[in-house]
């Protein structure tokens, strides 16, 4: 059994699913830089252990969610939904050990507001991505991928509502495998099937 932290800010909706599955992993703890972060209860009403850090002080907060990571004896920490940067000093610290996932296709639209500026481009894919994370703004290897189609009566909202699904289904799978070591890092090579990974493992 691998031991996970996850990083919340908001709903927790990927928390959700994450509990809901836990195959090959156990969610030790639970931190969340925001206390009305919805993530927070359902934690509670699971049981699950959590911790509100506030992030005005980033380098306290940052060791005071270091020494919550090792006292758990995390081998992964998943950022779902966490809205806060984490410094190049934490990402090294646990350098390949901490996935993210967000709303976009990576490298394309990093940061807020995905869904929308998808829209404004007139883009005809959009999608969500699992990657690994390191010291630059949604950046790092890309694990997996999930792709929806934007059709010419999409909004930001419908975008989100369709993507969401697809997203928990993405988390849950790619955690998935970095438990049962089908992923594992070589030096600075991710492997998958005993080979270097060179583009992301697309989710239908
Ligand atoms: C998800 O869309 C995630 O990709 C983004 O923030 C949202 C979090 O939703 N970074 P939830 O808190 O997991 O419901």
């Amino acid at each position: 059994m691998m031991n996970v932290v996850v990083f919340i800010s908001g709903r927790g909706s990927n928390l959700t699913a994450l509990l809901d599955d836990q195959q090959g992993y156990n969610i030790k703890h639970v931190i969340s830089n925001n206390t009305e972060a919805g993530g927070l209860k359902i934690a509670h009403e699971r049981g699950i252990t959590n911790t509100v850090i506030n992030w005005s002080d980033k380098v306290r907060a940052e060791s005071f969610a270091a020494e919550i990571i090792n006292q758990e004896s995390a081998e992964l920490v998943i950022l779902a939904g966490f809205m806060r940067i984490l410094s190049s000093n934490f990402t090294d610290t646990f350098n390949q050990k901490i996935i993210n996932i967000h709303p976009s296709l990576l490298p394309d639209y990093p940061g807020l507001n995905t869904h929308q500026r998808v829209i404004d481009d007139q883009r005809g894919i959009h999608g969500a991505s699992v990657h690994y994370v390191d010291g630059q703004l949604d950046h790092g290897q890309v694990i997996s991928q999930t792709k929806i189609k934007v059709n010419t009566n999409d909004t930001a909202t419908s975008l989100a509502n369709q993507l969401i699904q697809k997203e928990h289904k993405l988390l849950t799978f790619t955690v998935g495998l970095i438990a049962e070591h089908k992923i594992y890092w070589e030096k600075n090579c991710l492997i998958y099937h005993n080979q270097p990974l060179l583009e992301p493992i697309l989710l239908k």
